[in-house]
């Protein structure tokens, strides 16, 4: 009589192990009730009933992670097409979103802001396996000024349209960070500076003042969240640094003053060093307005440089992409933008891993290969530390001990 298998066995991959910084030649994994449970060679792995998978030939990964992720967002809806979109719908593009997103290897990404919610309503879909994706870490709606680039500022003053988020003054912010910790997030976004693709506001120009990025840090730690902040310019990155924040997003012209400053605090900077391509070559198609372009040309290539001097000055470093400015499921085309920029192809996959699950504070249950951690794994044809972008196409994919894709063999 048939047993039903009491796991799974993956034989004969070579592991990156992010730990330790190293690639372990043909081991095998044993995955039981979604967890790791053996790492070794195959002559001491646990006797059993095992659904066996021959991984041999193949590099075997954490699942990848991503820091910044707007999975409710289309690349194709910039600009005034986003007027269009309402909170349900982009709900549903969600849905979509978040299985492209695991089907390229990422397992748990931080969903860094959304209307209505619907980042919430998607993480739990997921959870009960109503949808298909990764885990996810959501913020719900950013906080931000009134007109700042975490409002909606498209239309004339007769509308009267304000983003969810938007909040001024101490107290008023507190309210907004209790009433997101009230619907079920996970972490807490605000903008503290300008941003590209929104209307009216300055790269450089700081939004919140300390005493309200102060107050909204301290009310998110009471309740025991996190809080990222979008902040290009360096007042805004100051200030929010000052304030106490957990990771700083784009940090685009951060100086070398602020990187040591982020250093000393042990705070993540998440820099999206991709998305300049896409907002220059597909932007204008994609809706995004013209003065967003002009603000575009200015940064994108300082970022990099501001990248590359804070992988220099050993910043830490987390990976995230912005994935939803450009189309989803190609957040993987950042890692040859990090090893272009001064990061071995060895600390741009710790970025996407182990740094990662620090950064959200589930290091102890993802972020890499070891027995007792989650069985979030993917497995690419060739080996990714000689060739990064082997991980823009990913051909096996297990999260939670469950295979979501296996083009092995095909
Ligand atoms: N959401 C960001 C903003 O509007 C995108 C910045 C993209 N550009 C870049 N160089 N990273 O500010």
């Amino acid at each position: 009589q048939e047993t039903t298998p009491q796991g799974t066995m993956l034989m004969g991959a070579d592991i990156v192990d992010v730990i330790k910084g190293k690639l372990v030649k043909d081991q095998t994994i044993t995955v039981e009730e979604g967890k790791i449970t053996y790492i070794g060679k195959a002559d001491k792995a646990p006797d059993g009933n095992w659904d066996k998978i021959d991984l041999s030939g193949t590099t075997l990964l954490p699942g990848l992670s991503d820091s910044h992720v707007h999975l409710t967002s289309n690349a194709d809806d910039h600009g005034y097409r986003s007027l269009t979109i309402t909170p349900a719908r982009s709900a549903i593009n969600g849905v979509a979103n978040a299985e492209k997103t695991l089907m390229a290897g990422f397992t748990t990404v931080r969903n860094l802001g959304a209307e209505g919610y619907a980042d919430i309503a998607l993480r739990d879909a997921i959870n009960d396996d109503t949808v298909i994706g990764p885990r996810v870490l959501a913020s719900g709606p950013s906080l931000g000024i009134t007109g700042g680039h975490c409002d909606s500022n498209l239309l004339p003053f007769e509308y009267q349209q304000k983003s969810e988020g938007v909040a001024d003054g101490p107290w008023a912010v507190r309210t907004k960070v209790r009433q997101n910790n009230k619907y079920g997030v996970d972490v807490i976004k605000f903008c503290g500076t300008g941003g590209v693709l929104s209307k009216g506001t300055k790269l450089g120009a700081q939004q919140y003042t300390l005493e309200e990025m102060s107050a909204l840090v301290d009310e998110a730690h009471l309740l025991g969240l996190k809080v990222a902040v979008h902040a290009h310019g360096i007042d805004g990155i100051a200030t929010a640094l000052k304030a106490g924040v957990d990771s700083v997003e784009h940090s685009s012209m951060i100086t070398d003053r602020e990187i040591a400053i982020a250093n000393e605090k042990g705070v993540y900077l998440s820099m999206d060093i991709y998305v300049s391509d896409y907002i220059l070559e597909e932007g204008e198609a994609a809706g995004i307005l013209e003065e967003s372009l002009a603000k575009e040309r200015t940064v994108g290539r300082l970022q990099r440089e501001r990248f590359q001097a804070a992988v220099e000055a050993g910043a830490k470093i987390a990976f995230g992409t912005d994935a939803g400015v450009y189309p989803h499921g190609q957040n993987a085309r950042q890692f040859k933008k990090m090893t272009q920029w001064g990061m071995t192809p060895m600390q741009a996959i710790q970025a996407a891993t182990i740094e990662n699950a620090t950064l959200f504070g589930i290091e102890t249950e993802i972020g890499s290969i070891e027995v007792g951690k989650a069985a979030d794994l993917i497995a690419v044809s060739a080996n990714p530390l000689k060739n990064i972008e082997e991980l823009e196409d990913v051909d096996f994919v297990m999260k939670n001990g469950k295979i979501y894709k296996n083009k092995l063999g095909e």
